[in-house]
């Protein structure tokens, strides 16, 4: 028998489906709610509403469980290639060798931006914040390529988009970063794997070419699969809702993009390193901070701290503690901000604020001190994770386009004034 929830209201019960997922998540189908008894639900932030059903990453945040297609984030983060992974998010599997190698050339094909596209950048002020000129130019790309514009979710075309948008957003924001620090642009080098590609469109001068330490271009590969994907988060719940428009892929992402750069989301992993260099500067004791991110009147919060669905630590943040520690021991670098994360997380631990609240470290915490270490800069932070998070947010869009699913379009309850007149002006 299938299960069902009832709800009675104003004297009457109604029934409703429940849908269980395949890890025995539970919910209750409410979308005739409205229409059967003239309620919405109340839930800003949507903490308790599931927006779609998806088969691409599972989370159980009470057990720190995070998995991509059924696999490990820990397994695929020790073996995986970033290229691999973004593989598997798309099309489901992981890539056997001879589609390995067919992605790996498609992705390489599509490296090059347009020259026409290339000018634009001496347009922007060197100040530009690199997480603007992304979002825009994954709009522009478009422009370029006008027989993407009308995609379906599968097919050719498809492949091409996902292809290209994996394989230029990483183009672009070596670009962005050559334009801030006013250095002539690098171009791709097909013979250079992902990873190593990008580090040489970064940091490559005339004369010197730069060839990335095999340790730096494993750390980046590592970073960029850690953000491959996360389920319903703000900027990819914003690549659905921009999707269920019907939107392109090129705009759907770079609405995402802009979601990513709040601090609250993927810009936390620049205002941790923010917050560490002013525990710094300051010489307070840290319990001056943790005060004040537990003080309800003043807005300061820890930053790298909480989740909203790991009640437990972040599996993602405990593989990059540990590779931060070791990635510094290769390049024999020290960071004293490493010395005071630590602190500040013990200190966390045993405090009932942080215990009672389950706030760990999340992602960010220790991803800043991670891309330090590989000499990222700390305005390029959020843009790394832009990059990462690429092959979810294409991966969603396709799935929201091959469910049909509906517009996004939530309801309101007004609270505004009532019917009023207008009174003319010369009489208020
Ligand atoms: N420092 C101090 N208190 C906190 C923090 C924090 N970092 N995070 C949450 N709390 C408190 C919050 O004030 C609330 O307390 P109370 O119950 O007394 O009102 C309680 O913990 C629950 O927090 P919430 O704000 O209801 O949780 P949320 O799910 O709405 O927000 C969050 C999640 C990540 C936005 C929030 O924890 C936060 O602002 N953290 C700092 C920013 C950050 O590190 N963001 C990166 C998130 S992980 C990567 C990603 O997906 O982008």
């Amino acid at each position: 028998m299938t299960e069902k929830a009832t709800l009675t209201i104003e004297g009457r019960s109604y029934d409703f489906d429940v849908f269980i997922g395949s890890e025995n998540e539970k919910s209750i189908d409410i979308k005739d709610l409205r229409s059967k008894t003239g309620y919405i639900t109340m839930d800003p932030g949507y903490g308790s509403t599931g927006s779609c059903r998806s088969s691409i990453t599972y989370i159980d945040g009470a057990k720190g469980i995070l998995r991509y297609r059924g696999y490990p984030i820990e397994e695929i983060a020790s073996k995986a290639t970033f290229v691999e992974t973004a593989y598997l998010i798309l099309y489901g599997e992981l890539p056997k060798p001879d589609e390995f190698k067919e992605f790996s050339t498609c992705l390489r094909e599509h490296a090059p931006i347009h020259t026409n596209l290339e000018h634009h950048f001496s347009g922007f002020p060197k100040s530009a914040p690199p997480m603007a000129i992304l979002s825009a130019m994954l709009n522009l790309i478009s422009c370029f390529h006008p027989e993407l514009l009308d995609i379906h979710s599968e097919g050719p075309e498809f492949d091409k988009t996902a292809a290209l948008l994996l394989s230029k957003v990483q183009t672009i924001a070596a670009l962005a970063y050559r334009n801030a620090v006013g250095k002539p642009f690098n171009h791709p080098n097909p013979h250079l794997s992902y990873c190593a590609n990008f580090l040489h469109m970064m940091f490559s001068d005339p004369y010197q070419e730069y060839v990335a330490p095999p340790v730096v271009e494993k750390a980046l590969n590592l970073f960029l699969v850690l953000h491959a994907d996360h389920e319903q988060n703000c900027s990819t719940s914003t690549v659905r809702v921009v999707g269920s428009s019907r939107a392109n892929l090129f705009s759907s992402v770079a609405a995402g993009v802009c979601a990513l750069w709040g601090p609250l989301h993927g810009g936390a992993n620049t205002a941790v390193i923010n917050m560490l260099e002013d525990i710094k500067k300051s010489g307070r004791p840290l319990s001056y901070y943790i005060d004040k991110a537990k003080d309800k009147k003043d807005p300061y919060k820890l930053m790298g701290f909480g989740h909203r669905i790991y009640k437990n630590f972040d599996p993602r943040s405990i593989i990059l503690k540990k590779q931060v520690h070791d990635v510094l021991q290769e390049l024999n670098l020290k960071d004293s901000l490493l010395q005071i994360a630590l602190e500040l997380e013990e200190a966390t631990l045993s405090d009932d604020y942080f215990i009672s609240r389950n706030l760990y470290p999340n992602v960010d915490f220790y991803s800043g001190i991670f891309l330090r270490a590989i000499g990222i800069p700390l305005n390029m932070y959020t843009v790394m994770f832009a990059i990462g998070r690429m092959p979810g947010w294409i991966s969603n869009w396709q799935e929201l386009l091959e469910h049909k699913q509906r517009i996004s379009r939530p309801r309101q309850i007004y609270t505004g004034s009532i019917e009023r007149q207008y009174i003319p002006l010369e009489e208020r």
